[in-house]
């Protein structure tokens, strides 16, 4: 055995003397190779992006409960990221958190540094701006490190038939990839499926979702200071360019849609939306303030979503589906908790309440990682990467349908050829940006009804 080779008993061993419970969702029934962590049942982890949510993503995987994890390396571009990541993490999880400066990797090729640091059967977290994702994964399945990686998976149609290509292949080396869509491993939204597909709401004919309220992270920016380069400017304000983000519709809205897509158990074929900026002073963001998609299915399903980043305005984040003989809360405020419930007809009204999940609700941050942490330990097939790609898309397609002004199909996304940041995989620290500003500091915005097959020009 090479100091590498996969050690099959290891982790069954330990689950059966620690009473293991079976592995959670997105199985696969295939025969395919094991691939296991490292030589002790330790699951070893390394964070690639260092923010928010990856420092979150750590905390979560540190704290599953199924055997021995820690952390062993970090990597981010910026230092002042990674630093504030560690301290935190190390405040929170000391004795599981083992990263010497020599496993603290800055710049963009700090996440093959990290990956390497790993064995095979580790786990790699990727929780950078979306536009890295297919990078970062591509190294992953070389290494054959098994991958949690947050959503958008991705924010372009060239990117999401890389994804699809490159998921092939880690399905060919059985590793175990977990998707952020953290809302499918919810046990209230679980129960609530169940009850769907049985008819307790009878056939569902339209959904709805919002996600409305002030402007949040990096929803708009001002323009550049001078102090920082384009790239990094662009890389710390994510959300306000489309390239590195799918900007605030992808990063903000694919929840919403991807529990409502749940629930009606299939993908939108076709999307027609609206939206524009109002009033925006001197913010050079690619947003729009405010967007209003109709999604139809395959069977001739509605989903209307609603997203606005506006103050002053009435505030929701929730989503609902309607029946035929009911409507049931898919989540009332929030991802978590959910607070799902069913009613007979289509006023939500305590007497014509059905059924409603008890509470408390575990955290669905927590419980997709117990599950991920769980397939990894019992060599279970786990890849959540194509129902990622899906949602991605189709959180794209009512994008690209708003900023564009046109009718736009899950394939005409998915086949578009405009790709947002072709160079992401050779950037550097001296790199210019994906996005150019004019003259006067301003970036491409969409521009509905005249800029027709792209969502912007530049
Ligand atoms: N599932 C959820 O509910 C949820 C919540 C928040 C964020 N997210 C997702 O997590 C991702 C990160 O969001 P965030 O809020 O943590 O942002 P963030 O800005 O706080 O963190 C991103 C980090 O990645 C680093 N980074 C950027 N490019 C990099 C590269 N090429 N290599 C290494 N590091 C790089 C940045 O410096 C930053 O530290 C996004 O995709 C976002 O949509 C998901």
């Amino acid at each position: 055995m090479s100091e590498h080779s996969p050690s099959p008993s290891t982790r069954r061993t330990f689950l059966k003397t620690t009473g293991g419970l079976a592995a959670g969702s997105a199985l696969l029934s295939m025969a395919v190779p094991k691939v296991h962590a490292a030589e002790d049942s330790t699951v070893q982890v390394a964070l690639v992006g260092c923010g928010g949510r990856g420092t979150g993503a750590a905390a979560n995987a540190l704290s599953t409960k199924s055997g021995p994890i820690k952390l062993v390396a970090m990597a981010d571009v910026f230092e002042d990221r990674l630093a504030s990541s560690h301290n935190n993490l190390n405040k929170q999880f000391s004795g599981l958190v083992d990263v010497p400066n020599d496993r603290k990797f800055i710049g963009f090729d700090g996440y093959q540094k990290a990956i390497d640091s790993l064995k095979p059967g580790d786990v790699a977290i990727f929780t950078t701006p979306p536009a890295f994702r297919w990078v970062h994964f591509k190294y992953a399945i070389e290494k054959g490190v098994n991958v949690f990686m947050e959503k958008p998976v991705t924010v372009d149609g060239p990117a999401s038939r890389k994804m699809l290509a490159l998921n092939e292949e880690a399905k060919k080396k059985n590793l175990k990839v977990g998707v952020g869509l953290m809302c499918r491993h919810c046990d209230a939204r679980g129960e609530l499926f169940k009850r769907i597909q049985d008819g307790e709401i009878g056939d569902v004919i339209a959904l709805r979702c919002y996600r409305m309220h002030g402007p949040v992270a990096s929803f708009e920016s001002g323009p550049k200071p001078a102090n920082l380069s384009e790239l990094e400017y662009q890389i710390r304000r994510f959300h306000s360019f489309l390239w590195a983000s799918g900007g605030a519709f992808s990063d903000f809205y694919i929840h919403n849609i991807d529990e409502c897509c749940w629930m009606k158990n299939g993908w939108p074929v076709v999307a027609q939306a609206s939206g524009g900026r109002h009033y925006r002073g001197d913010s050079v963001d690619q947003n729009f303030d405010n967007y209003s998609v109709e999604y139809t299915f395959d069977d001739g399903a509605k989903l209307f979503h609603y997203g606005r980043c506006m103050p002053g305005c009435h505030d929701e984040f929730a989503s609902y589906a309607h029946g035929s003989k009911g409507i049931a809360a898919i989540s009332g405020s929030g991802h978590s908790p959910a607070r799902c419930r069913t009613y007979k007809g289509q006023k939500m009204d305590k007497a014509n309440l059905v059924w409603e999940y008890p509470q408390p609700e575990r955290n669905p941050y927590q419980t997709e990682w117990e599950d991920l942490v769980m397939a990894i330990r019992e060599d279970k097939p786990y890849n959540e990467v194509q129902r990622g790609v899906e949602a991605s898309v189709v959180a794209s397609m009512g994008r690209m349908a708003a900023h564009t002004g046109q009718i736009i199909t899950y394939d005409d996304l998915f086949n578009c050829e405009h790709e947002f940041a072709p160079m992401v995989d050779k950037l550097t620290l001296k790199s210019d940006a994906p996005l150019r500003a004019n003259a006067d500091g301003k970036y491409p915005v969409p521009m509905p009804g005249i800029n027709k097959d792209r969502e912007y020009i530049g």
